[in-house]
């Protein structure tokens, strides 16, 4: 949710800070702060706002130089965004600076707790008491690090904390439960950032840090211990993309390069997990396979885009491997008591792996005894830590709010599963499963083909950033293809945007039809079912006589839908089951320009983060 970095070293901590926390404002960005140690005080600045308005501040009103600190980027849950609310938080003797991810649950009670002791509080957040119950754990015993695992052991919720003290000018102290925080390895310099992306331009060794775990952090090198003191283990990995991965490289918006890189986001996906006999081997599906063939039931748990990718999954695990597949809202899955067992499957989706609502329904899945396989984007984050198994996504850096290349090889490595249990229980022949592998290798060319005829489509776009509704319609996996469409532009137009299902229509939703409303279409390729082509070029017709303009994506060659169609988007032949790959990203570049053309920042979209660590 927010963006945390922290850094001891021999550079400008203050240059360091702000350059990764330029990389992680997409997690949060309605206000920043840093704070620096130098000449034994804490020296901090914060602002409302995005990260700009801090670094006016700090030209007019510059920091020492300082070579240990700290800087956070916020997405508000207690307290709005306000200066006064925005992290670093002081203790009264401005001796401690404390930022943090996440929410204490019961920080109320501390509040009153330490307000019946003499602390004054000045914002309305969570985070403000942690400093001074750091302020009072530091004065017994002398050490920001035990001081700080004295105080996790009293929150309750999730929390990344990272702290500095004045009188330990070379020490930042990080603490993280149920948050993400990593750890950067350098030569004579540590980091530690909500991921990787913060300081990849000065290390790629780094620390996953684990559950309930303290980091001291010198200059020499850092150490792990639990909250309990005892010493961790710690696992380094290596980061294998390089920093322009997690830059523009000259395109107006992360989410235009992101939209722009999807053929090699699937086709990365791909790489190495199919060998040359057409067998696929996912090396990572660690879950023996008896228990694949055992499993009588898949649950797909997942949030917002993430979701729409199981929603798809489901046509194809059902199609391939007959086993019921059910796809529910990571955030609704525990709170009604889902029946399950050895036998279920629960496949966790989520590009950051940090998803708070996907990893309480992993967690609950296991505690039933279900195994849990993670498809996941981000390496070594606790969705796919806390998994049976995991696959993953290999779609880089996804920095935009909205996801685009994240949901293309989300569905790409769902179809590898799905083929993966048809070639485990036998529902496929190989030569079935070759032929859609085959096919699955087709798609980075066809996105080329669809990416190079999208001018059309932007210019449509364009024409209706003055509408205030949109309505998506699909059949089929078409539907949750609807779906994305209308959340994509919710989330950046801030259009009033829905999604149905087609045959659904009459059942109400064509009441909202009027003159001039644009309705997008997906339709079904007519060399599938033809029956789903037939029905949908019929709602096509229905809406049509009611006043509706007709946007319609179909495949080449699909003449049928001429006449009806007040706008035709093609997208090339693929077999029906697949054929959300190419229909889904019209609707991204529709999206991220019809918000562009009404003035809307599309990276970093009004009330939203890229990474949701809170339920
Ligand atoms: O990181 P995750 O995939 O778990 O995130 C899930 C959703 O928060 C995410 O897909 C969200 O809906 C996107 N902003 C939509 O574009």
């Amino acid at each position: 949710m927010c963006g945390i970095v922290g850094y001891v070293g021999s550079q400008s901590a203050l240059d360091v800070v702000l350059a990764g926390l330029r990389r992680l404002e997409y997690r949060g960005y309605d206000s920043a702060g840093v704070a620096v140690l130098a000449d034994g005080q804490v020296a901090a600045a914060k602002k409302a706002g995005k990260l700009g308005n801090l670094e006016k501040e700090l030209t007019e009103h510059p920091l020492p130089s300082a070579a240990t600190g700290l800087g956070h980027t916020r997405w508000a849950t207690h307290g709005g965004p306000t200066d006064v609310n925005a992290h670093p938080h002081l203790d009264n003797a401005g001796r401690i600076a404390v930022v943090h991810n996440g929410i204490i649950e019961n920080f109320a009670a501390l509040r009153e707790e330490l307000r019946a002791r003499g602390h004054r509080l000045e914002s309305e957040t969570d985070t403000e008491t942690v400093a001074h119950l750091l302020a009072e754990d530091y004065s017994s015993c002398g050490d920001l690090a035990q001081a700080m695992r004295l105080v996790c052991l009293r929150l309750e919720g999730a929390f990344t904390l990272v702290a500095v003290h004045a009188d330990e000018p070379d020490l930042v102290v990080g603490a993280r439960r149920n948050s993400p925080l990593v750890v950067g390895v350098g030569e004579g310099e540590s980091f530690l950032a909500s991921d990787v992306t913060a300081f990849i331009d000065h290390t790629r060794t780094a620390i996953e840090l684990g559950q309930d775990q303290v980091v001291e952090l010198r200059r020499d090198g850092v150490a792990v211990t639990g909250f309990d003191g005892s010493p961790a283990d710690v696992r380094t990995f290596h980061v294998d993309w390089d920093a322009s991965a997690a830059e523009k490289s000259g395109y107006a918006s992360f989410m235009l390069k992101e939209i722009a890189e999807q053929p090699k986001a699937v086709s990365d996906t791909l790489l190495g997990r199919i060998d040359a006999s057409g067998t696929l081997s996912l090396d990572e599906v660690r879950i023996p396979p008896q228990v694949l063939r055992e499993t009588d039931k898949i649950v797909i748990v997942a949030c917002g885009t993430a979701y729409h990718a199981g929603l798809i999954a489901k046509y194809a695990i059902e199609h391939w491997t007959r086993i019921p597949c059910e796809v529910e809202l990571a955030s609704e899955f525990r709170y009604r008591d889902p029946i399950l067992d050895g036998r279920t499957l629960v496949v966790a989706i989520s590009q950051s792996g940090e998803t708070m609502d996907t990893l309480m329904a992993l967690r609950h899945a296991r505690e039933q005894g279900a195994h849990v396989l993670a498809i996941c984007n981000t390496n070594g984050s606790t969705i796919p830590r806390e998994s049976d198994a995991v696959l993953y996504t290999h779609a880089g850096p996804e920095v935009a709010v909205a996801s685009t290349k994240a949901f293309l090889t989300q569905l790409v490595a769902c179809y590898l599963v799905a083929l993966y249990l048809a070639q485990n229980r036998g529902t496929k022949y190989g030569d079935e499963i070759r032929t859609v592998v085959t096919e699955l290798a087709g798609v980075p060319e066809a996105l080329e083909q669809v990416l190079d005829t999208m001018e059309p489509v932007r210019e449509l776009a364009r024409s209706l950033a003055g509408h205030d509704t949109v309505l998506f319609l699909g059949r089929h996996v078409g539907h949750p293809v609807a779906l994305e469409g209308a959340l994509k532009l919710k989330e950046l137009a801030y259009m009033h945007a829905e999604g149905f299902a087609a045959g659904e229509l009459k059942h109400g939703p064509i009441a909202l039809i009027e003159e001039g409303l644009p309705v997008v279409v997906i339709v079904p390729s007519p060399r599938g079912r033809s029956v789903l082509h037939d029905k949908i070029v019929s709602n096509i017709q229905e809406i049509r006589a009611r006043g509706a303009r007709t946007l319609v994506i179909a495949e080449e060659g699909d003449t049928a839908v001429e006449p009806y169609a007040d706008h035709v988007v093609r997208v090339p032949r693929v077999p029906t089951l697949l054929q959300p790959l190419v229909a889904t990203v019209p609707l991204q570049v529709f999206a991220c320009e019809l918000a562009t053309a009404r003035g809307n920042e599309v990276d970093q979209p009004r009330n939203l983060a890229k990474s949701v660590t809170v339920e």
